[in-house]
């Protein structure tokens, strides 16, 4: 593994690593779970827009600091590290504002809206001498390390196609965030990056993309198609949808064979590889939430003083939101507020 770019300062050497969780909704739960299975990091304080909801949250998971503020826990001078876990519209305002108090941080998928505040974002980071990365936890899953290993051991040759889907049906409820435009709701952002960043893993950035989409009642993108084409030849065929039931699985074809990756395909716990040299089951469980192994990933890289995760580096972050701008730019969608100036511009002009 590549060393990331290191951080201004010294390297975190506490034994436990202290987080501040930012915001309590329902990822937020689902961080707190996994971090019960991760002993040398602990939870010491969340920070929610009202008190009443950082008391709940602090009191359900015995937190000792509670902040009704994110400005108040941006100032607790006993956190090292914070998990941004807000609608992505607030991303970009919550990363800065940690990044700038001093703290490291994950924040949760997508980074931001668009590039140009993803790019902000990696800027903030490295001024402030702080790590960043984007919450993209599938790539920490067994299953991926293993799909990463036998992708460079060449066990499908060279890599060709990616078909990947990831979407399920919601009732149109104008007031969930997914609905909701101010909060960059839609299935792409949401869930059609899970597709991307398996293409991108695969294939780096395309240099071409064909999308097509329906925008539903709210304004939001609620199925898309997209053709990610690269340099080299590989194609990417990614489909999402909030409104359809998708298959929620992929396939990676190469010249000599082929990699499957059941539903969901953000976190399989077992891979089907075919072709020239057999077939064979991989398997790659893990136990409870996923999301904590990403979790491991921040202590490694604070720990040797990285400002950014070389599995999940800030200039991929950004060249992921580019490709996600071409494909909102084609199907029509734009979020409220959006600088005109942060949305990659139109190629042809
Ligand atoms: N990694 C994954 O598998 C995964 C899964 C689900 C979601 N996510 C990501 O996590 C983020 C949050 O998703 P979620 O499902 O947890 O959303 P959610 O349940 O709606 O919770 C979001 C929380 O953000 C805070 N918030 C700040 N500004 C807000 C605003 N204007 N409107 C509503 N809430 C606001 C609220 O907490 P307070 O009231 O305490 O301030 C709210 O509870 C999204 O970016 C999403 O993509 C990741």
């Amino acid at each position: 593994m590549l060393p990331g770019p290191s951080i201004g300062g010294m390297a975190l050497s506490t034994e436990t690593i202290r987080w501040g969780v930012a915001a309590t909704g329902g990822i937020a739960v689902r961080f707190m779970e996994g971090m019960q299975l991760v002993d040398d990091g602990v939870v010491a304080a969340v920070g929610s827009r009202t008190l009443d909801r950082a008391v709940a949250f602090a009191d359900r998971f015995g937190i000792p600091g509670r902040h009704g503020s994110l400005d108040e826990l941006a100032a607790d001078p006993d956190l090292d590290v914070v998990y941004v876990a807000s609608p992505h519209s607030a991303h970009e305002a919550d990363t800065v504002r940690f990044l700038e108090a001093g703290k490291h941080v994950l924040c949760e998928k997508p980074l931001a809206l668009n590039a140009g505040q993803a790019q902000r974002m990696a800027d903030t980071a490295r001024a402030n001498g702080m790590f960043l990365m984007e919450a993209i936890w599938s790539r920490f899953l067994p299953a991926y390390q293993r799909l990463g290993e036998l992708l460079a051991a060449g066990r499908i040759g060279t890599p060709l196609m990616v078909e990947a889907s990831f979407g399920f049906t919601r009732p149109v409820t104008p007031e969930h965030r997914l609905f909701d435009l101010a909060l960059g709701g839609g299935s792409l952002l949401d869930l059609g990056i899970y597709p991307v960043q398996l293409c991108s893993l695969v294939f780096g950035a395309p240099d071409r993309v064909a999308a097509v989409g329906h925008l539903g009642s709210t304004g939001v993108d609620e199925r898309v198609a997209a053709v990610l084409h690269h340099r080299a030849g590989g194609l990417g065929i990614v489909q999402t949808a909030i409104t359809a039931p998708l298959a929620c699985e992929a396939r990676i074809s190469g010249s000599e064979g082929w990699v499957r990756l059941p539903a969901f395909m953000h976190c399989p716990q077992q891979l089907l590889v075919g072709g020239q040299r057999g077939d064979e089951v991989v398997d790659a469980p893990f136990e409870g939430d996923g999301i904590r192994f990403q979790v491991h990933e921040v202590h490694r890289c604070l720990r040797e003083g990285l400002g950014e995760s070389p599995v999940v580096p800030l200039a991929e972050t950004v060249e992921m939101a580019r490709t996600l701008d071409e494909v909102r730019r084609q199907i029509g969608l734009r979020y409220p507020g959006e600088q005109a100036g942060d949305v990659t511009p139109d190629p042809a002009g």
